[in-house]
């Protein structure tokens, strides 16, 4: 099974950006334990800042990959286009967070995506990716 890990805007910056938020490890220090996890799985990992480039990525994998795993960033709480490519490919899509976004401020508890996933797995820390490639498995 593949699975496709897709990180949105800013979050190429984990390990720097408001540790006391998102914690002190880096995506790139991350990936390779959460790989030792899934041996069978293989997840291929995508990050861009770039909406346009987020939708782009889920129409090129959403019709073969056996899951995608989407922390849209704050375009989370914006994007009626991620919604709608969510809701135009045929893989199954989990929303995820690191943060505890209903802990948070009021323009953070709305997602735009949420309804057109599969689920949603928030505040876990970088241990939401895991749960959310967990949920995939047969
Ligand atoms: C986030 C939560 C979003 O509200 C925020 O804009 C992010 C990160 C999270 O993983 O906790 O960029 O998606």
């Amino acid at each position: 099974m593949t699975i496709q890990i897709i990180n949105g805007p800013n979050l190429n910056l984990l390990g720097v950006r408001e540790p006391s938020v998102y914690g002190s490890t880096s995506f790139d220090d991350f990936l390779p334990c959460l790989r030792a996890c899934f041996p069978d799985v293989q997840i291929d990992y995508f990050q861009s800042n770039i909406e346009g480039e987020l939708i782009d990525k889920l129409q090129d994998v959403g019709f073969q990959c056996g899951g995608i795993v989407l922390n849209a960033g704050a375009y989370t709480h914006t994007s009626i286009a991620l919604a709608d490519c969510i809701r135009a490919i045929s893989a199954p899509v989990v929303e995820v967070h690191i943060s505890n976004v209903h802990q948070r401020e009021a323009f953070r508890h709305q997602s735009m995506i949420a309804a057109a996933c599969r689920g949603v797995i928030c505040g876990f820390g970088l241990d939401s990716y895991r749960l959310a490639i967990e949920s995939f498995k047969p």
